[in-house]
């Protein structure tokens, strides 16, 4: 079964082809905003103008036609606005003109499917880390329940935000990683962890209260060791809870090697193991989309014409797994 999956939650305009469980081809083209954080319209624009290109290239390089696929997969949310709908108009036309079903995915479950498929974790916590999205999810009795999540902004916005602030090119999180190899001294920030939920605003405020004052150095040390403990903190509490030994990271976030540092010594002393999918597949990508809308096609899921207005607040506990056995 072939499924093409078109991704457009935020910046990434992706496209991925699955022929089941192998994954074809996987390209993206990233809306990099000039000056300042992302302009949704502008980023709307940006996947509008390149999709075309993105799928054709797609095809070519899976070597196959339209004909051979047997659905068209989208990220139905959550997301922009105007992205989504852009993602969801192509999709529609797609699907409408080839006579195959389309298939609304849910954007953070496609990140816990694609980990799945590619590292081989099999009932993992997912913590997911990216720009938008900070969420710790897990399967439990038919459904991806969301057991902690962020509060406020995505940890990745935060380090954006810091960035930007001092100057760094974006995105931001890999050059505070780059810089914070380099500090030492801890500095005083709000631990916020609230149940199982975090919360990264007043962190950043704090941190950057200390510019000027502090080594830049310090300060992004500081930033990602009280962070990244807040969300290990939460992360092994899911663990314990729901009684399961694998932890799978995901979003642009999770390449950091100091969160997975710190995440694999928390697993290691519980006798688990940590997973995290290649780079290309922790970031936005369409593969995720294409995998997922596969899994749900297989198990009679599709959505149909009406049903496939976007979802700028779809939640990931939502959705209806109906391709795993409970
Ligand atoms: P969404 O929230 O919809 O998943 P996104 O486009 O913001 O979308 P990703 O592409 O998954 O998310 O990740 C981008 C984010 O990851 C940016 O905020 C970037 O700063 C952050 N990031 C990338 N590499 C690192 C790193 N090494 N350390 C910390 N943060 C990083
Ligand atoms: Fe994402």
């Amino acid at each position: 079964m072939i499924v093409l999956g078109l991704e457009g939650t935020a910046h990434t305009a992706g496209v991925g082809i699955v022929d089941g469980e192998k994954v074809l081809v996987n390209i993206s083209d990233m809306y990099m905003p000039v000056k300042g954080g992302i302009h949704p319209r502008e980023a709307a624009n940006h996947h509008a103008e390149v999709f075309p290109g993105l799928i054709k290239r797609a095809l070519e390089r899976a070597g196959i036609g339209v004909e051979d696929l047997d659905g068209i997969a989208f990220s139905q949310g959550p997301g922009l606005g105007p992205c989504l709908r852009t993602v969801a108009t192509v999709a529609r036309v797609l699907a409408l003109r080839l006579s195959i079903p389309l298939i609304g995915v849910n954007h953070c479950v496609a990140h816990l499917e694609i980990g799945r498929l590619l590292t081989g974790a099999s009932d993992p916590v997912l913590l997911y880390v990216s720009g938008g999205n900070t969420q710790i999810i897990a399967y439990a009795n038919g459904r991806y329940r969301v057991c902690g999540e962020t509060q406020d902004i995505g940890i990745g916005n935060m380090f954006d935000k810091f960035g930007r602030e001092i100057g760094l090119p974006f995105p931001c999180g890999p050059e505070v990683e780059r810089l914070a190899k380099k500090g030492k001294k801890l500095l005083m920030l709000p631990y916020s962890v609230k149940g199982m939920d975090v919360a990264f605003s007043g962190i950043l405020t704090a941190a950057q209260s200390y510019i000027g004052k502090e080594r830049i150095e310090d300060i992004a040390y500081s930033l990602q060791e009280i962070a990244f403990s807040m969300l290990v903190e939460v992360s092994e509490r899911a663990l314990a809870h729901l009684e399961k030994d694998e932890i799978l990271l995901g979003g642009g976030v999770a390449q950091n090697k100091r969160l997975q540092e710190m995440v694999r010594n928390m697993i290691t002393e519980r006798d688990g193991n940590m997973y995290v999918p290649p780079p290309q597949y922790c970031v936005d990508n369409g593969a995720m989309i294409a995998y997922t809308g596969y899994l749900m096609l297989s198990s009679g899921q599709t959505t149909s014409v009406e049903n496939s207005v976007v979802r700028q607040r779809y939640r990931t506990d939502e959705v209806v797994v109906s391709w795993r056995k409970s």
